[in-house]
């Protein structure tokens, strides 16, 4: 790829014939929609993270532990989460009868590639098997159901899983209990039953309880403190609390370190388990940049307690999320896009996890002016130039969709490739920086024909 790259931009600036410049763009600009290239270079989430001492993790399905997603899951990630395979809807969906398969494939996976499992979830009121929730059973018969179920599918898996969710989503937003299965059948103490029978299964598994809306100081997340305060004094086998951490954009909670402190001072672990944050779609570079905040506050507040064993993001790539089907008109909630190039987010990651990439400044201190500079027949010459007032660039992407058909043949002082009608220009080797209150400009040759109307650039 990057020699490819390095090839075009050569090739552009000694002007060599048309053809073969043409092919080239086509080539490249297929290769930059399929492969996750854009950080091949960079040192991958799970070796920042290892070097810390974190977890850095995903949620996965099992089917798609191939190809790019697989390359992906596996080379960036050292936790997974199954999303779905190991709740009790899917591995038991008719009464003794199991499936493990996908459970099993994702341990599989995991254990061959170097990564922890967290196991998700065995005590939850969602994803039960409908004879489940559908019989009326006594106390005596739902201990026991909930007891043999944590015993076989713990057991199944004992001194593989580095982790267990055994109770999610235990608090109503009042920090009252949840009216489920369990607590109307068992009572509150269905929690200390669960974790007891976990920490039976297997003694080496941390054991969780898991929750959404409690990141920052609130009424359930005090409310799940009070419990967690409780088990420890009572001799409960309790190791950590998940923040789920499904968020919305702008709206990490600011008490959220304060949050992981007062856990962490009672003696458990936390980890941040299903890490997105969630946006109005279309995405727009704005709101990515503000995702990539996002995601660092979270990181950071994170890493800022020493018990914070690190995060593991729910679904890595924008096309593996449950946000658009669950929030209608909302998704972009992960670090890679639909097609696996890793967004601002991503490298709000790696930076957090001390990485060397850095976030693009905010762009609108930074600017980019299309002007066509001379136009004939079918033919035309344009130009870029970026200027920054307020901040400086040390790199540069400048993107553009032509409105009418134009088609780039040439570009010089940039490197360039056009998809479909997407231009997208990144700096050369030697025009990168662009200093507080400086410009760079690049120009380009193109086809049009009908009208040549001025696109919108983008800067990002
Ligand atoms: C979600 C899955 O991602 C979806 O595929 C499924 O349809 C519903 O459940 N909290 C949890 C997760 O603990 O198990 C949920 O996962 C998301 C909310």
């Amino acid at each position: 790829m990057r020699s490819l790259r390095t090839t075009l931009r050569t090739t552009l600036r000694t002007g060599l014939p048309l053809g073969a410049l043409l092919t080239g763009v086509a080539t490249i600009g297929a290769l930059l929609l399929t492969a996750p290239a854009a950080h091949a270079a960079e040192t991958p989430l799970r070796d920042l993270a290892a070097a810390k001492g974190k977890v850095i993790g995903t949620a996965v399905t099992g089917s798609k532990l191939t190809g790019t997603y697989g390359d992906i899951a596996g080379s960036e990630f050292n936790a997974l989460t199954p999303g779905n395979a190991m709740k009790w809807g899917s591995v038991e969906p008719t009464r003794g009868s199991f499936n493990w398969a996908e459970a099993d494939q994702i341990v599989d996976f995991a254990e061959a590639h170097g990564q922890q499992v967290r196991g998700h979830t065995l005590v939850w009121h969602s994803q039960n098997p409908s004879w489940l929730t559908n019989g009326s059973w006594t106390s005596a018969e739902l201990s026991q159901l909930m007891n043999d179920h944590i015993a076989l599918e713990v057991g199944r898996y004992k001194g593989r899983l580095a982790t267990w969710d055994v109770v999610n989503e235990a608090f109503n937003e009042d920090g009252t209990y949840r009216q489920t299965l369990w607590y109307n059948g068992l009572g509150a103490d269905y929690i200390a039953q669960a974790l007891t029978a976990a920490r039976a299964a297997d003694p080496s598994a941390k054991l969780y309880i898991n929750d959404y809306n409690v990141e920052g100081v609130n009424a359930k997340s005090t409310a799940l403190y009070n419990l967690v305060k409780s088990l420890k004094e009572r001799g409960v086998p309790i190791d950590g609390v998940g923040l789920q951490a499904h968020l919305i954009l702008g709206q990490v909670p600011s008490t959220m370190q304060q949050n992981i402190q007062r856990f962490a001072d009672l003696g458990v672990d936390v980890a941040i388990t299903e890490l997105d944050i969630r946006m109005q779609l279309p995405s727009d570079s704005a709101k990515l940049t503000q995702q990539a905040a996002d995601y660092k506050a979270v990181m950071n507040a994170c890493l800022a307690v020493s018990r914070c064993v690190g995060a593991t993001v729910w679904g890595f790539t924008d096309s593996d999320s449950w946000v658009p089907s669950t929030f209608p008109g909302q998704g972009a909630a992960t670090p890679y896009d639909e097609n696996y190039a890793p967004k601002p987010a991503y490298h709000a990651i790696a930076e957090s996890l001390g990485g060397g990439t850095t976030t693009p400044p905010p762009t609108d201190a930074c600017t980019a002016a299309y002007s066509v500079t001379s136009q004939w027949n079918t033919g035309f010459t344009g130009q870029v130039r970026i200027a920054c007032s307020g901040a400086a660039l040390s790199s540069w992407k400048a993107s553009w969709t032509f409105g009418a058909g134009q088609q780039l043949t040439q570009a010089w002082n940039a490197s360039c490739t056009q998809s479909g009608a997407t231009v997208t220009c990144s700096n050369a080797s030697y025009n990168g920086t662009v200093p507080d209150g400086g410009s760079v400009t690049f120009g380009f040759n193109g086809s049009w024909s009908g009208s040549n109307p001025v696109p919108a650039v983008t800067l990002g």
